[in-house]
């Protein structure tokens, strides 16, 4: 994974956990308004995909556990992991592209009320994305998937000094460039080809020659409102339309985006279609429904948005009505890493991939809190604009303390953990009872996210090979992993009478 240099290796910071009676009084276990719902607390599990679901994209057995898991340790909130608004084939992601994936997705709502004691919201994230073809063997990209011209003809007489190309059947082309040395094939592919290459083709919201790309404002409003009314059919509280990474929605978002459309190009056209799905969404579900967003503080590449960029988007979005703005970072496809042959590319591997989910090898800033400048701007901003639409802000946030100074400097209305749940999803309950002492803290090493970029199920080094005999638990496809903690035993003296435990 890639890591600033030079590195500086940071240790995960002292906590000083709270009292039961301090947690009481903390603004973090206080409700909050978001929407249409009133969380309990300020808490939130952000979206974190666990390739669990069936390759058609339903919600399994594994899926149910899972959020149930998480459910048990009570934050005010939960979403949903990224799932695709889309009824094509997209691999063991979860689906809300047709109202076949209903009924399941209603388990995971029932689920996570059970398990949760009807303590904790969830939401669910809904995404669209294009394609993104893994990286081929160079022999098959040239015999298969070059789209042979004239214009390669051209450049190989060029360089052939004399010899003819522009004749040439196309066999014979394709023959020359597979066997060509590397100097040669720069300059006769151009920067997308060669990307196709090394990378694996991938399309862009700019490739507007692509009928089905020049539609996408056409098509996505319908599609995410269509989504949303599912959702809220299958009993979620809420909605949060993913604007953020990788992603369509972000890539409308992003300055680089100059389609000429009216959908791109100057900040007010890169936003156009993102509040056109929102408006979309907001007429299919109503106005007491919770609608909120995901989008990028920064993308973090070059000529990507900036901060400045997400400030005006965020207080656009809370002016039309969203009802929070949820800031992410980085995360993209441009400054990824190249995959292995027969692998797709994943965008979480390079500097901006490190800014979503910043690791302990970090440069002197270090990881905890790292995003949070974004989020602040943003809040203060939307509140500047005399909207009070919440704030979620996520990254590296681990310990109360933390989270309590976030709300306490008014940084943020509402504090995201993504990793520290998965490391522990018992931990908000475990403060919240005066027990934090005993809440198993992430490391941020990243190996959970490594099996993400590996589509394996996803789990926490920390607890992942623990008590592997122990009864009717369930394994990992390769049968090495378990894939849920060991259930928290809540007994003992410092918990025994612990409000809000038993009821
Ligand atoms: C395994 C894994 C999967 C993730 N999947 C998603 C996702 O589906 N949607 C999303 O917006 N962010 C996703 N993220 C990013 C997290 O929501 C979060 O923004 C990031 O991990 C930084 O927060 P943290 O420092 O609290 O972990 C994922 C993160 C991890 C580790
Ligand atoms: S594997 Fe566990 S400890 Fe490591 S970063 Fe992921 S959640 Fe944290």
């Amino acid at each position: 994974m890639w890591h600033p240099e030079p590195t500086v290796r940071h240790s995960i910071p002292e906590a000083r956990w709270p009292t039961a009676d301090e947690a009481a009084r903390a603004l973090l276990f206080r409700p909050v308004r978001v929407g249409a719902l009133t969380l309990e607390s300020r808490t939130w599990v952000p979206a974190m995909v666990p390739w669990r679901a069936t390759a058609d994209g339903f919600v399994t057995r594994e899926n149910l556990e899972w959020y149930g898991r998480f459910a048990a340790g009570r934050p005010g909130a939960i979403v949903v992991e990224a799932t695709g608004i889309r009824d094509i084939p997209s691999g063991p992601l979860l689906r809300i592209g047709h109202d076949r994936f209903i009924p399941g997705l209603k388990e995971l709502v029932e689920t996570v009320r059970r398990e949760s004691g009807g303590h904790t919201r969830l939401l669910i994230q809904i995404i669209d994305f294009l394609s993104v073809k893994r990286r081929p063997d160079k022999s098959k990209y040239f015999e298969r998937f070059l789209a042979v011209t004239d214009r390669h003809r051209r450049a190989l007489s060029e360089l052939s000094e004399g010899e003819c190309w522009l004749a040439r059947e196309e066999r014979e082309v394709r023959a020359f460039l597979k066997g060509a040395p590397d100097d040669v094939i720069e300059r006769v592919l151009d920067e997308r080809e060669l990307e196709s290459l090394r990378f694996g083709y991938r399309e862009r919201v700019t490739d507007v020659h692509l009928p089905h790309v020049r539609n996408l404002p056409k098509v996505l409003p319908a599609l995410f409102a269509d989504a949303a009314r599912r959702a809220r059919e299958a009993g979620f509280d809420g909605v949060e339309l993913h604007y953020a990474h990788a992603y369509t929605m972000a890539s409308f978002l992003s300055r680089r985006n100059d389609r000429r459309d009216g959908y791109g190009g100057s900040r007010e056209g890169r936003v156009r279609l993102p509040l056109e799905v929102y408006a979309a969404v907001r007429a299919r579900v109503g106005g007491d429904y919770t609608v909120g967003v995901r989008f990028l503080g920064d993308e973090v590449i070059g000529g990507g948005s900036r901060i400045e960029d997400a400030v005006y988007y965020g207080v656009e979005f809370a002016r039309t009505g969203l009802d929070f703005l949820s800031v992410s970072k980085g995360g993209k496809f441009e400054d990824a890493k190249q995959p292995k042959v027969g692998q797709a590319v994943y965008p979480y591997t390079g500097r901006s991939g490190y800014e979503c989910m910043p690791t302990v090898l970090s440069d002197g800033r270090g990881p905890f809190g790292r995003n949070l400048p974004l989020a602040r701007e943003i809040k203060r901003a939307v509140n500047a604009a005399g909207l009070k639409t919440p704030v979620v802000a996520t990254g590296g946030v681990g310990t109360f303390e933390l989270a309590e100074e976030i709300l306490r400097r008014g940084d943020a209305d509402i504090v995201g953990a993504a990793r520290q749940s998965l490391a522990d999803p018992d931990w908000f309950l475990k403060v919240k009872l005066g027990r934090g002492d005993e809440v198993r803290r992430c490391t941020y090493t990243n190996y959970c996210e490594a099996l993400d970029q590996m589509h394996k199920q996803v789990t926490c080094k920390l607890w992942d090979r623990v008590a592997l005999g122990e009864q009717g638990i369930a394994l990992s496809n390769d049968g090495r992993r378990r894939l849920l903690p060991p259930r928290w035993e809540k007994g003992g003296e410092k918990g025994k009478g612990g409000k809000g435990e038993e009821e």
